[in-house]
């Protein structure tokens, strides 16, 4: 669904340096879309500008927060989109087209470890929000920045949260001896979602197929129309062989031997992939 909204407030999150640089990373709160219906793990399509002309423009995000009132969305600085995102004042108007995308699995009953890197907590925001249980969630999050340019203090209460600062080689050493021992845990029992930079995704998936833990990863490949009309956010899956149209349900079931590799457009058949399916 493609809506004109209105920037309710936009901020740029965490502490100043001593310069009067900030962290590049902003949360902008756009009034609510009224959409029917919509699940964890989702994203939209932004545009800084409701001139048509302007459609190329168009970035990807994560539903960070949604509620009655507003879409939240946390993002970072990069380039030209989201530098002209980072300008938007209260009051200016915006084109959101979403809800997209495929779902995170939600399962009241069972343990979800979920392992998020820097910007790769956005999903997670809103999940925690969604799940009818978040004492049975243990979140780890691995960042750079100070934690407070993130929105770690903004995920509900209950759920078990632990925020892991890497400062230097050593620390991104703890938190992946971390991350391996977690999945390890969950293995058995639980599910494990990730999102974050693709060498971390890369990791997570490598653990995960180790110890053969159900685990979810939340791509952030880049998209130019995120409706599948562009190919530009292809990546390889391994899809059963009788697949002629690649979709969520046909990627939703755990590998088999038979499964081949093929070319799958990320914001028609994810942005959440099995680990075991999709090759990073
Ligand atoms: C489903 C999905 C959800 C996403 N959720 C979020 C989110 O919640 N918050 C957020 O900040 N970002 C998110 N992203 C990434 C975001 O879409 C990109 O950062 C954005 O498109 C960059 O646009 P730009 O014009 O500013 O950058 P460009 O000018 O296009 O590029 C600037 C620099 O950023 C790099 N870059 C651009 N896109 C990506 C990318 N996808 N991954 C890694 N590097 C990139 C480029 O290589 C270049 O170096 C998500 C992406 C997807 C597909
Ligand atoms: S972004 Fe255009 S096909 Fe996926």
């Amino acid at each position: 669904m493609l809506s004109e909204l209105t920037v309710l407030e936009i901020i740029e999150c965490g502490p100043r340096t001593r310069l009067g640089a900030g962290s590049g990373l902003f949360f902008l709160r756009i009034n609510a879309p009224g959409w029917e219906k919509s699940a964890p793990g989702q994203f939209v399509m932004l545009r800084a500008s409701i001139d048509q002309a302007e459609y190329l423009c168009a970035r990807p995000f994560s539903i960070c927060r949604l509620t009655d009132d507003y879409l939240g969305i946390f993002f970072q600085a990069r380039g030209r989109a989201t530098r002209d995102f980072a300008a938007l004042k209260a009051g200016d108007r915006v084109c959101v087209w979403g809800p997209l995308g495929n779902f995170l699995p939600l399962d009241a009953r069972v343990p979800t470890l979920i392992l998020a890197g820097g910007i790769g907590i956005a999903p997670f925001v809103n999940y925690v929000d969604k799940h009818p249980d978040p004492e049975k969630i243990t979140l780890e999050f691995g960042h750079r920045l100070p934690l407070g340019c993130y929105p770690f203090a903004e995920l509900r209460p209950g759920c078990r949260a632990s925020a892991h600062l890497e400062k230097n080689g050593r620390d991104r050493e703890a938190f992946s001896a971390l991350v391996k021992a977690r999945i390890r845990e969950f293995a058995s029992s639980g599910i494990v979602l990730a999102c974050g930079p693709t060498p971390f995704l890369r990791l997570v998936r490598e653990f995960a197929l180790k110890y053969k833990a159900e685990t979810w990863l939340s791509l952030e490949t880049r998209m130019a129309c995120g409706i599948g009309a562009c190919l530009g956010c292809a990546v390889k899956a391994l899809l059963p062989p009788d697949v002629f149209i690649p979709s969520p349900a046909a990627l939703a079931g755990p590998l088999q031997p038979e499964d081949t590799e093929r070319f799958v457009q990320t914001c028609i058949c994810g942005p959440n992939f099995r680990a075991d399916r999709v090759l990073l």
